[in-house]
C-alpha cells in the first residue's frame, strides 16, 4: 500500500514527502483511502473538522477506533502517519480475510493536520474534535501563503461553521489504538519489532517575531546596524544551550523566515519559530522563558523589538495504563516506550482511552527523508494491530 502512495506529494526540491492538509497531495491521499477503505467493505464519511471515518459495522458507542494522518511535515518521510493508516487498512483486510466479525463498531480513522505542516498548529483535527482548540482560532491560523485554515477548508468544500468539538462522535470512541513508525531507536536498542508507548513528553510551539531596520549590507557600517538576524541567532545557541543544562529537554528552531531575504539585504525583520519539549520532571514554559530571556537582551542591544506568542501546548500525556498494559500483554509482553513526538492518540487521550504501537525504525530517524521501516517489520506491525483489534472489538 504505502508503494501505492510512493509517487503522491514527493517533493522534488526538499526532498522526501510535502503533503499538507487539503493541498493537491493531501486530498489525492484522501481519495486513495476512501478508494481502498471502500474496497475492504467499509462505510467511508468525513466528519465536520475534516477527518475521514472508515466503518465496519454501524457507527455507534463503544468502537475500537485505529489510525493515524496522512499529511507529513515539509519534506518528510513516507511512514510518519501513513504507516498507521495503511497498517490499520492491511488488519481490517487480514481480519476480514480469516473470517472475523467484530462485535463492535470499527474504525480506521484518517485526522488532518497531524503535523501542523501547513497552518502550524500540530494534531489540529484531534484538537477540533476534542474541543483543545477553539474553532475560530484554528480557523483564523494562515498558512505561508497567508490563506486561512476557514479558506482552505472552503475551498476543498468543506463548512467552516461545523468545525469544532463533536461530542456525539467522541462519544461513540470507546478505545483508540493508533500505530506508528518509532521516531527514535528505543526498539532498535532492544531488538524488537513492535512496542507499545507509555507517555509523550510536554510539547509547545512559540512564535518569536524581531524587527529592526531593513538596509543595504554593504553600504551600512556594523555601529549603525539595527540587523534582527543578529538576535535570532542568539536565540537559536540559547535554545541549545538552555535544553543542553535541563537534562531530558529538547529546544529546536527550523524554521526561520527573514524578511525581504535578501543576500546584500539587512532583514528588517525575522519570524522563527521554536518547538520546545520536556521530560515531566521540568517545565516547558520555564525553559521557553529561559530562552526568551536571552532573546530579548540580545534584540536590546541590536536596537530590535522581540514578540512572542504561544501557538500551541500541550500537558505531557500519561497513556491509559490499563490500555498500555493490555496492549503489552496481547502482544506478548513487548515493552512501553516514552516519545519525544506528539500523537492525534496523544490529544484523544484527554477524553478516550488511547494506547500506541510501535513499528521500528532502523535508521532512528524520523521527519526526514531517512525514515524507515523493514518490510517485515510492518508486516509485524500489521499483525500485531490486528491481534489487538480481534480482541478488543471480538
Ligand atoms: C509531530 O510529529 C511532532 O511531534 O511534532
Ligand atoms: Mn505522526
Ligand atoms: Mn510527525
Amino acid at each position: 500500500m504505502l508503494d501505492q502512495i510512493a509517487d503522491i506529494g514527493a517533493d522534488p526540491v526538499r526532498g522526501g514527502y510535502s503533503r499538507h492538509v487539503f493541498d493537491a497531495a493531501e486530498m489525492n491521499l484522501r481519495e486513495w483511502f476512501a478508494e481502498r477503505a471502500t474496497r475492504a467493505g467499509l462505510e467511508v464519511e468525513t466528519d465536520r473538522n475534516g477527518a475521514i471515518w472508515a466503518w465496519w459495522g454501524e457507527p455507534g458507542p463503544d468502537a475500537v477506533v485505529t489510525g493515524s494522518h496522512l499529511d507529513s511535515v515539509p519534506g518528510g518521510g513516507a511512514f510518519d502517519g501513513p504507516l498507521g493508516v495503511t497498517c490499520a487498512l492491511e488488519a481490517v483486510e487480514s481480519l476480514r480475510g480469516k473470517g472475523f466479525t467484530p462485535a463492535k463498531p470499527l474504525a480506521v480513522t484518517v485526522f488532518p493536520e497531524e503535523e501542523g505542516g501547513r497552518f502550524g498548529v500540530a494534531c489540529l483535527g484531534s484538537r477540533l474534535l476534542t474541543g483543545a482548540v477553539d474553532p475560530a482560532t484554528a480557523l483564523a491560523l494562515r498558512d505561508r501563503d497567508g490563506i486561512s485554515f476557514a479558506e482552505a477548508a472552503s475551498a476543498r468544500g468543506f463548512d467552516p461553521d461545523r468545525f469544532g468539538r463533536d461530542d456525539r462522535l467522541l462519544s461513540r470512541i470507546g478505545r483508540f489504538v493508533e500505530l506508528h513508525v518509532e521516531q527514535g531507536r528505543g526498539l532498535v536498542d532492544m531488538g524488537l519489532p513492535v512496542g507499545v508507548a507509555s507517555d509523550i513528553l510536554a510539547h509547545g510551539r512559540w512564535r518569536f517575531s524581531l524587527a529592526g531596520q531593513g538596509n543595504h549590507a554593504g553600504t551600512t557600517a556594523i555601529t549603525d546596524r539595527r540587523d534582527p538576524m543578529v538576535p535570532a541567532a542568539a536565540a537559536v545557541l540559547a535554545a541549545r544551550e538552555v535544553a543542553a543544562k535541563h537534562p531530558g529537554a529538547r529546544a529546536t528552531v527550523g524554521r526561520l523566515n527573514p524578511v525581504p531575504g535578501g543576500a546584500n539585504v539587512i532583514a528588517s525583520s525575522v519570524e522563527f519559530w521554536l518547538d520546545a519539549r520536556v521530560p515531566s520532571t521540568l517545565d516547558t514554559r520555564e525553559i521557553v522563558a529561559e530562552i526568551e530571556a536571552a532573546a530579548r537582551l540580545a534584540a536590546e542591544r541590536e536596537g530590535c523589538t522581540l514578540n512572542v506568542r504561544e501557538e500551541s501546548y500541550g500537558d505531557r500525556v500519561v497513556f491509559d495504563p490499563e490500555l498500555r498494559d493490555e496492549l503489552a500483554g496481547m502482544l506478548g509482553g513487548v515493552p512501553a516506550l516514552e516519545t519525544g513526538a506528539g500523537h492525534d492518540a496523544g490529544i484523544l487521550g484527554s477524553r478516550v482511552p488511547t494506547g500506541m504501537l510501535f513499528v521500528r525504525n532502523p535508521s532512528g530517524v524520523s521527519h526526514a527523508p531517512e525514515e524507515f521501516a523493514e518490510p517485515e517489520d510492518c508486516t509485524a506491525g500489521t499483525e500485531a494491530l490486528a491481534k489487538v483489534l480481534e480482541q478488543l472489538a471480538g
